[in-house]
C-alpha cells in the first residue's frame, strides 16, 4: 500500500513516553518483572492502566509523573497470547536482544554471559519506567505502581535501575546528551532542526505509512499492533575514568583535551555542536534549544569541523550522505529516551572509583532492524561508511586497544591510536509498547 498524505495520529491511543519528550530535570525507575501466567499479567494491567497518559493527555498533571510500559516477546507468551500472533511480531523482536548480542558487538565484556541478570532471560516480561520530575514526586507514583502489583500473587519485580536527569542535560562523560531528535509528522512537537523535515510518523508508530509511503509490517489483529511500537532498552557502563586518563595521555595541554573530546562526540560538553562552534565551546548556544540542532554536515563534508567519524555524526549524518537526491537517512532515524544512572565520578578524577555508572539507553521505533539496529552494526560498528574500514565509532563502538580515531586538520591530520572500550554493555531487551487500547485488550478489557 503506498500513501503520501500526512496521516492523522490518533494521539488519545499513544502512549505518551512514545512522542513526548521526559521533563528536564526528572527522577525515574525502571522496572522488569516477571508474570506467572495469563490471569496474573491480565490483572497486572488492569490496575496500571489508569497511571498510563496518552500523547493527548495534558502535560500538567499535578504530579508530573508518567508511566510507560512494554512487553518483551516472553512477557506476551506469558500472557497467552496464540501462535499466529507471537509469529506476526519483527524477527529480531521474536528473537530478543541477547540472541542478536553477536551482530550487535555485544561481545567479549558486553556479551550475555557477563549481563546482569535476568537481563536477557527469559524471566523478563514487562518492562515499566516510572518518570517524575523529582525524587518526592517519583515516590508518589512508585508506590502507587508498587501497590499495582505487590498484592498480585504471581507478579514478581525482576530488576530494578533508578535513573535520572540531571539539570544541565549531562551524562556520565560530561556531555549534555538527548539534543537530536527527529520530529514526527503530525505529534504536534515541533522540529528542532530546520534542515530535516519531520519524519513521516510510520516510523514511529504502528498503523501509519513510513517514509517507504508503505505500511510498516504490524503485529495482529489491528487492536495489538495499532498506535504500539518498538523500544530497546540497553544498560550501557561508561568507563569515565578510562576515558579521561586517555584523553589526559594524548592532548598537550588541556585546551586540546577538551577539543579531543569534543571531536570524539561531535559535540561540546555543554551540547553546542562542532558544526557550529568547530573552535571552542559554546555554553549559550548549548543551552539554546532553539539553535543547538538547527545544523546540517553537508558544508563540511571532509570533517574539519566534526569528524565523518564523530559519534553524533555517525549515528544521525544528517545531509552529508545527501547523494543525488538520495533522503537514506531517514529511513535510520530513532526517538531516544536516554537518562543517566549511577553517581557523576566528580569533575578532574581520573582514577576509577569502582561505581557502576552510565546510560539507560532507550530507542522507540517501529523498524528495530533498518533503525536502532542499522545504525549500531553499521554506523557505529563498522567503518567502512565513513571510508575508515578499520574506525569504529571512538565512544562507543566496540574498541579493543587496537583502533584508531582520524580526526581531519590542515596541514595533516590527528589520529588518536589504540582506541580502548569507553562503554560496556550490562544488558538489555527489546520490546514491544502497546497503544492504550491494546493495553485494555492485553488486559482482557476489550475484544
Ligand atoms: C553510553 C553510550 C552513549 C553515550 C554516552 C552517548 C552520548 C551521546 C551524546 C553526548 C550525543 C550528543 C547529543 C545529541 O546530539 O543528542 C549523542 C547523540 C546521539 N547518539 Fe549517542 N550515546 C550513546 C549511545 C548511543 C547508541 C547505542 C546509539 C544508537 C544505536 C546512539 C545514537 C545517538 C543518536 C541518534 C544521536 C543524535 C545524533 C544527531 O541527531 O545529531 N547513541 N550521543
Amino acid at each position: 500500500m503506498t500513501q503520501r498524505s500526512a496521516a492523522v495520529l490518533e494521539l488519545d491511543d499513544i502512549q505518551r513516553g512514545l512522542l513526548q519528550a521526559r521533563p528536564s530535570p526528572y527522577a525515574g525507575t525502571y522496572l522488569l518483572l516477571r508474570i506467572a501466567d495469563r490471569d496474573a499479567g491480565r490483572r497486572l494491567i488492569q490496575r496500571l492502566l489508569p497511571h498510563v497518559a496518552s500523547a493527548a493527555a495534558p502535560m500538567d498533571r499535578p504530579d508530573g509523573a508518567s508511566l510507560s510500559v512494554g512487553f518483551t516477546h516472553e512477557g506476551l507468551k506469558a500472557l497467552g497470547l496464540p501462535p499466529e500472533t507471537l509469529e506476526s511480531f519483527a524477527l529480531e523482536f521474536r528473537e530478543g536482544m541477547a540472541a542478536r548480542a553477536a551482530h550487535l558487538g555485544d561481545t567479549g565484556r558486553s556479551s550475555p554471559e557477563h549481563w546482569e541478570p535476568p537481563l536477557g532471560t527469559s524471566d523478563v516480561h514487562v518492562a515499566l519506567a516510572v518518570l517524575a520530575p523529582d525524587e518526592a514526586r517519583l515516590d508518589g507514583l512508585r508506590q502507587r505502581a508498587r501497590r499495582a502489583h505487590e498484592d498480585l500473587p504471581g507478579d514478581e519485580v525482576v530488576w530494578r535501575q533508578q535513573c535520572y536527569q540531571l539539570p544541565s542535560g549531562r551524562t556520565s562523560f560530561g556531555f549534555k546528551d538527548v539534543i537530536g531528535q527527529p520530529a514526527v509528522e503530525g505529534s504536534g512537537v515541533p522540529p528542532t532542526n530546520p534542515h530535516e523535515p519531520p519524519i513521516k510518523a510510520g516510523e514511529f508508530v504502528l498503523g501509519y505509512p513510513d517514509e517507504t509511503g508503505s505500511l510498516p509490517p504490524m503485529p495482529t489483529p489491528e487492536v495489538l499492533g495499532r498506535n504500539g511500537t518498538y523500544m530497546v532498552v540497553r544498560k550501557l557502563h561508561t568507563r569515565v575514568a578510562a576515558y579521561r586518563q586517555y584523553l589526559r595521555a594524548r592532548a598537550r595541554s588541556r585546551e586540546e583535551e577538551a577539543l579531543l573530546g569534543a571531536k570524539i562526540v561531535g559535540r561540546w560538553p555543554s551540547g553546542a555542536p562542532l558544526a557550529l562552534a568547530p573552535e571552542k565551546d559554546d555554553p549559550d548556544l548549548g543551552a539554546d534549544d532553539r539553535r543547538n540542532n538547527g545544523f546540517a554536515y553537508a558544508d563540511d563534508l571532509q570533517g574539519f569541523k566534526c569528524p565523518a567519524g564523530a559519534h553524533a555524526r555517525r549515528a544521525n549524518p544528517r545531509d552529508a550522505l545527501d547523494y543525488e537526491g538520495s533522503t537514506e537517512v531517514r529511513l535510520h532515524r530513532m526517538l531516544r529516551r536516554g537518562t543517566s544512572y549511577g553517581p557523576m565520578l566528580p569533575a578532574g578524577v581520573l582514577e576509577d572509583d569502582g561505581a557502576d555508572r552510565g546510560i539507560v539507553f532507550v530507542f522507540l521505533g517501529t523498524h528495530i532492524d533498518r533503525q536502532f539496529e542499522f545504525v549500531k552494526t553499521q554506523w557505529l560498528n563498522d567503518g567502512v561508511f565513513i571510508g575508515a574500514p578499520d574506525e569504529r565509532d571512538p565512544l562507543t563502538g566496540p574498541n579493543h586497544g587496537s583502533e584508531r580515531f582520524t580526526i581531519p586538520r590542515r596541514p595533516i591530520r590527528r589520529r588518536l591510536e589504540e582506541m580502548p572500550p569507553f562503554v560496556i554493555t550490562r544488558g538489555g531487551e527489546y520490546c514491544f509498547v502497546p497503544g492504550l487500547r491494546a493495553l485494555r485488550w492485553l488486559g482482557g478489557l476489550e475484544t
